[in-house]
């Protein structure tokens, strides 16, 4: 039997929780009225520059099996493991608009993204492991499954 006092009364408890929500809210608002504009288009450019690098990775890569580059290759895959391990960090709540491809998806299954992102970190540390190795075909199939790791990514959470 529910007691109606105030320690148990339901609606007082959802008043209470209303409350620090509502004002956590208006904090967030604050903070974004404050820094957010710039900030986000800053966010929208830097993400999409890391990412035209990571096209930049995967092409030196594939072109340093044939050379025998490993030191290259784990230099590049090293680079792609550091974007991937902060990625989810330059998509805050709302970093969206006419120049960016990024789907809304992102942020009704931010965990989904963030697994995502960690999977291709793993995937390149799996090109580093290949390439400490010496072993070229490994390097081949570890990049392969690494351009797989992008791809996933983008057809989920990626527009254009
Ligand atoms: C966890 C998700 C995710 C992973 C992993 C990922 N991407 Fe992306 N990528 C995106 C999203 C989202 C965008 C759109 C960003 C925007 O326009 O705001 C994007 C954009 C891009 C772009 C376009 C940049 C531009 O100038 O518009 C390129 C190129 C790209 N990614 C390459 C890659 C490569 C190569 C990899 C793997 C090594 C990769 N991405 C891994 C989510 C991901």
């Amino acid at each position: 039997m529910l007691k109606s006092t105030p320690d148990h009364n339901p609606e007082l408890k959802l008043g209470a929780k209303f409350g620090s929500t509502l004002s956590a809210a208006l904090i967030t608002a604050a903070i974004l009225i404050g820094t957010g504009l710039p900030a986000l288009a800053g966010v929208i450019e830097d993400r999409k520059a890391n990412f035209k690098a990571n096209n930049g990775h995967m092409r030196a890569i594939g072109g340093a099996i044939g050379s025998g580059d490993f030191d290259l290759i784990k230099s590049r895959a090293g680079k792609i493991a550091e974007w991937a391990a902060v990625m989810p960090d330059y998509f805050p709540e709302g970093s969206l608009g006419s120049d960016s491809s990024a789907k809304p998806e992102i942020w009704e299954a931010f965990d989904e993204f963030k697994a995502a992102a960690q999977d291709n970190h793993d995937a390149a540390m799996a090109v580093i492991a290949a390439a400490e190795a010496k072993n070229g075909d490994d390097v081949g199939a570890a990049l392969q499954a690494l351009g797989a790791s992008c791809k996933a990514c983008h057809q989920k959470f990626k527009a254009w």
